[in-house]
């Protein structure tokens, strides 16, 4: 049974969406219908091969806006439209490599992107907002050292995509200091690198796995030694609902304005590790190269997520193996059967473990 208060909480809500059409957009949308809300999505159009199109998540959204964060006038009116009681920012150029690519477009979308949703808030009079949620990511710290980081540690700059994030991260920072009408309703989400069923980036682990495996083709591993917080996507997203939940109701104070959403200890492992788990269930062949391009990423990244654990009474529920073996079970089922059913039945699965 999925938790009583959780339903009611969610029943009816309007909750406004950017990143909708994306990887973990789709799922939260999945969540959030599963819990009775009331969805309006903003972003591009999806991929032709996505999550959103596979299992038609259209179907659940009330309305979508098919728009891009960086038109000031849009994302206003579209805010406006639809005058949400909560926001989840997540509407993102979201990879590491394609900000190397192309760092005007990642600066832009997600810096400006995130000005103009802070500024639409700020600036509609009516506005009926109470808990706005900027998702970041777990790479916006200053990550010379090999730690666990805090949510008070030191912000840093890297690549382009970490950089933007750390940005994010300041500018809501700022807002939440000079406007007081975003003070208490603001808070910024760190979550690890997520996996799940129905991603498709490029340049990602888990989609190069399952790619290789239909293509019959080797999986490359640029930095098999490399150490990620992997999670199963259902966890940052469930922590969304939770902190957003809380600050719905109570307005949190200054210090708690950001959060790690984080697996354990025992989750946190090499890529090589990860890939050797996929090897065991699926016919996939590992072949390491040397990082030649000599793009920049952490090698160590280690969220702690003690505040959340202990302010929000949120943990993790799956561990990393449990995880993997949802994701070869979410690819195997929808071959044969309705995407948005199989999809649906695991988050039904998920939350009836927060009970
Ligand atoms: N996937 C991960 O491992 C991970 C880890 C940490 C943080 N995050 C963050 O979570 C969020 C979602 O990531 P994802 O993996 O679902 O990415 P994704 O690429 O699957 O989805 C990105 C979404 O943003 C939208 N978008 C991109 N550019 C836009 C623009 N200019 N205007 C409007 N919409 C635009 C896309 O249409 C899509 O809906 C991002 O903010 C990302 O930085 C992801």
């Amino acid at each position: 049974m999925i938790n009583k208060k959780d339903k009611i909480f969610w029943k009816n809500k309007k909750v406004f969406l950017t990143g909708h059409t994306g990887f973990k957009g789709s799922w939260l949308c999945i969540m959030l219908n599963t819990l009775g809300a009331n969805i309006y999505g903003y972003s591009l159009k999806p991929k032709k091969k996505s999550l959103y199109n596979l299992a038609r998540i259209e179907k659940i959204v009330k309305k979508s806006f098919f728009n891009n964060i960086n038109d000031k006038n849009k994302i206003k009116r579209a805010i406006s439209q639809v005058n949400p009681d909560i926001i989840f920012h997540l509407a993102a150029q979201p990879l590491v490599l394609e900000s190397y690519k192309d760092p005007i477009n990642t600066y832009e979308t997600n810096i400006i992107g995130t000005v103009n949703i802070l500024e639409s808030v700020r600036e509609i009079k009516n506005s009926k907002v109470k808990s706005f949620l900027v998702i970041t990511t777990d790479k916006v710290y200053d990550t010379k050292f090999k730690k666990k980081y805090k949510e008070d540690d030191k912000l840093g700059s890297g690549d382009p995509y970490s950089t933007s994030k750390s940005c994010c991260e300041l500018i809501c920072e700022s807002y939440r200091k000079s406007f007081p009408k975003i003070k208490n309703i603001l808070s910024t989400v760190r979550a690890g690198n997520v996996i799940g069923g129905g991603d498709y980036a490029e340049n990602r682990l888990v989609p190069d796995i399952l790619k290789a495996t239909i293509k019959n083709r080797d999986v490359i591993l640029r930095n098999p030694d490399h150490i990620r917080p992997w999670q199963h996507v259902f966890e940052p997203l469930y922590g969304y609902l939770v902190l957003s939940k809380k600050i719905y109701n109570l307005n949190l104070p200054d210090e708690f304005a950001n959060w790690n959403f984080g697996p354990n200890m025992d989750s946190c492992k090499s890529v090589f590790f990860v890939a050797s788990e996929f090897k065991k269930k699926l016919p996939i062949n590992l072949k390491i190269i040397n990082n030649k391009k000599k793009l920049k990423e952490n090698s160590f990244l280690i969220l702690n997520n003690k505040k959340s654990k202990t302010l929000l009474k949120w943990k993790p529920k799956w561990s990393l193996k449990y995880s993997i073996n949802k994701i070869i079970e979410w690819n195997v089922k929808i071959k044969k059967n309705d995407v948005f059913k199989i999809s649906k039945n695991q988050v039904k699965e998920y939350l009836n473990l927060r009970k």
